[in-house]
């Protein structure tokens, strides 16, 4: 892995573990967010784990795995209106905060995601 990445720099893979898993915990109890993910998130967070560990500077796990991100693509199939968006970012404030990862790293990741899940709308709110 290369130094000097927020991946290291948070704890590597442990640390990544423990964010997805606080983190799908409540995608799948959000009222505005269960409509569109499976029931069994086992296999979504895997790939988001992978994805994760590659979007922060860490190994390219996700690219072995699933081939090119093309993330916006990936998300076409899923209606992602603003209000789900800021439901999954909520979900992920609150994920920062519970497997403890501390400033200045939180708020660039935080940041970091927020413009992606800007970028992953597709439909506008009903
Ligand atoms: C997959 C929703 C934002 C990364 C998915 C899936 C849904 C979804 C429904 C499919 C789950 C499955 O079938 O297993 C959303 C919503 C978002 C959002 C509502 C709100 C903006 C993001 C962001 C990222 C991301 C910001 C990354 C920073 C992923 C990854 C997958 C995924 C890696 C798995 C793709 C694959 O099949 O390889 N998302 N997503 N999502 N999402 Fe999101």
């Amino acid at each position: 892995i290369k130094h000097g990445t927020i991946y290291e720099a948070i704890g590597g893979f442990p640390t990544i573990n423990k964010l997805v898993t606080h983190f799908y915990k409540r995608v799948g109890s959000h009222p505005k967010l269960i409509p569109i993910f499976p029931a069994d998130l086992t296999e979504t967070a895997r790939k988001q784990r992978l994805f994760l560990t590659q979007f922060f500077g860490g190994p390219r796990w996700y690219t072995e795995d699933r081939g090119h991100p093309m993330m916006r693509r990936r998300h076409m199939p899923f209606e992602i209106t603003p209000e789900r968006r800021d439901a999954w970012l909520e979900c992920m404030d609150a994920a920062l905060t519970e497997a403890q990862i501390e400033e200045p790293y939180r708020t660039a990741i935080f940041e970091k995601l927020t413009m992606t899940a800007h970028h992953m709308m597709n439909t506008p709110d009903k």
